[in-house]
């Protein structure tokens, strides 16, 4: 995926509205976040399988057919408008939560579990490249199945209440300060029970991002920022970069996706 810049580089030419101002920096409860628009997102996002896309969804998808995960509990926080984390965890899950702040997404999020769009097909033909995924043959019928959309904030996540995990840009992608980002790296971990694998991606030098006619605040994260916050909760890791198609006009971002497990122990979200 490719958040749309909202200022100073974007994926696509189009006119987009002014960029938060870099002084308002606003913290998650200050974002309308009913306001965000599904479709516009994944217009914008996935309505084509970008690159580097379908490279995070690989590695995604290698990492848990080997993860040893069977009848699992699954989450995928904060999944607005995208469904491929979800369809990353669909062989191994007995349920998979998909959980999203948003009322927009969230409702957006019950109509594509019920049967998903079309659109989701070439990111399921990916997933199916690999015999664990291949197997299932009929993996809307399965998502209906095993999917279940909640309204949460991963702030108000619950402690060791899953088996495997996912969360794709939303460290970086749901306020503008720094420490809600770790914040929400450290929740979702602690959501995990000890040794959970889990995948995070995030975009990296991120300074806010349009859907639609909205602009979105976030947080310009770097590489050893984010290790840091995933290491303190998780071991095992692996770290990917990759650089987002087409090359962005100004400035540069990139998508870093981490693997790994869940540490043991008391978090410190108790
Ligand atoms: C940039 S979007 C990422 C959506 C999706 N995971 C993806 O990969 O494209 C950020 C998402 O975080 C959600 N969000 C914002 N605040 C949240 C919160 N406190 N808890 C959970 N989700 C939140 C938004 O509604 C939005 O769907």
């Amino acid at each position: 995926m490719a958040l749309t810049p909202a200022a100073g580089g974007g994926c696509d030419e189009s006119s987009t509205p002014s960029p938060p101002s870099q002084s308002a920096r606003p913290a998650n409860s200050d974002v309308e976040w009913d306001s965000f628009d599904p479709l516009a997102y994944v217009r914008h996002n996935y309505a084509v399988l970008r690159a580097d896309d379908r490279e995070i969804l690989r590695r995604t998808r290698d990492f848990f057919a080997e993860a040893k995960l069977s009848d699992a509990h699954c989450v995928d926080v904060g999944s607005g408008a995208n469904l491929y984390p979800a369809l990353t965890l669909l062989p191994f899950a007995r349920t998979i939560d998909l959980c999203d702040w948003s009322a927009s997404n969230v409702s957006w999020l019950r109509t594509q579990v019920d049967s998903y769009d079309e659109l989701w097909d070439p990111y399921w033909q990916v997933c199916a490249e690999h015999p664990a995924y291949s197997a299932l043959t009929d993996p809307r019928g399965r998502l209906a199945r095993v999917g279940r959309v909640l309204r949460t904030s991963v702030f108000d996540a619950p402690r060791h209440a899953w088996d495997a995990g996912t969360m794709f840009f939303v460290a970086c992608s749901i306020s503008a300060d720094r420490a809600e980002a770790e914040h929400a790296i450290g929740r979702f971990l602690d959501a995990l029970r000890p040794n959970s694998p889990f995948a995070v991606a995030v975009m990296l030098d991120s300074r806010g991002y349009s859907v639609g006619q909205r602009v979105f605040p976030a947080v310009a994260l770097q590489r050893a920022e984010v290790m840091a916050s995933i290491a303190a909760g998780a071991y095992d890791l692996d770290v990917h970069e990759v650089r987002l198609t087409p090359t962005l006009r100004d400035g540069y971002l990139s998508m870093l996706l981490t693997t790994g497990r869940t540490r043991g122990g008391a978090g410190p979200y108790t």
